[in-house]
């Protein structure tokens, strides 16, 4: 492991900056490969993560796994973190306070892995990183913002028991991983949607 991320990993389970922290059973800092070209970042950590400490390895982890897998990639090869780092009691959304204070463990995140494209993965993941909603409009889309790239999907959890979207969820991994040979290739890729700021 980098000792960077070692140090945001620390600062996280010893987390007390809001609330959450009160009714957590364990904090849930990222978990993967450093060197990923990729970080997917969900919402928050549900009941299992809670229990284990470790990101996406409830229901909603396996169908991300699943998806992975349908590309040919591992979770060990890839990041994977939370746009809040601690347990919402009873799963609710997190706050927009929650999701600012918890915002700079995921900053920092990127700045020490520098993925190529960061994978956006639901609606509250998108709203908060650039203020979209309605992610099954936009999403199979290749964004740039602040010459960063990110792609759109749905959550995986919304693909438990929707065989549609899990099909969906499937097909933008593989789009998401051509990208990413396309971009490791120097060849140019498509921007769907260009933030000017
Ligand atoms: N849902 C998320 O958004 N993140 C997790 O880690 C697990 C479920």
């Amino acid at each position: 492991m980098n000792q960077k991320l070692e140090d945001i990993k620390q600062n996280v389970i010893e987390c007390t900056e809001c609330d959450l922290c009160k009714t957590r059973t364990n904090s849930v800092p990222g978990k993967g490969n450093f060197h990923s070209e990729v970080i997917f970042v969900g919402e928050a950590p549900g009941r299992n993560e809670d229990k284990s400490g470790e990101p996406f390895i409830g229901i909603a982890g396996k169908k991300l796994s699943e998806a992975l897998e349908g590309a040919g990639i591992t979770r060990e090869e890839v990041y994977i973190t939370n746009i809040v780092k601690c347990r919402p009691p009873n799963n609710r959304v997190p706050t927009a306070i929650e999701r600012e204070t918890c915002q700079d463990y995921l900053k920092e995140e990127i700045s020490i892995i520098k993925p190529k494209i960061i994978c956006i993965l639901g609606n509250t993941a998108f709203n908060t990183l650039l203020g979209g909603s309605e992610i099954t409009k936009f999403r199979g889309k290749l964004v740039q913002k602040n010459k960063q790239m990110y792609f759109l999907t749905v959550h995986p959890a919304a693909t438990i028991y929707n065989q549609e979207l899990i099909k969906v969820l499937k097909k933008d991994i593989v789009k998401l991983f051509d990208l990413v040979e396309e971009l490791k290739n120097k060849k140019k890729v498509k921007i769907d949607i260009e933030y000017t700021t």
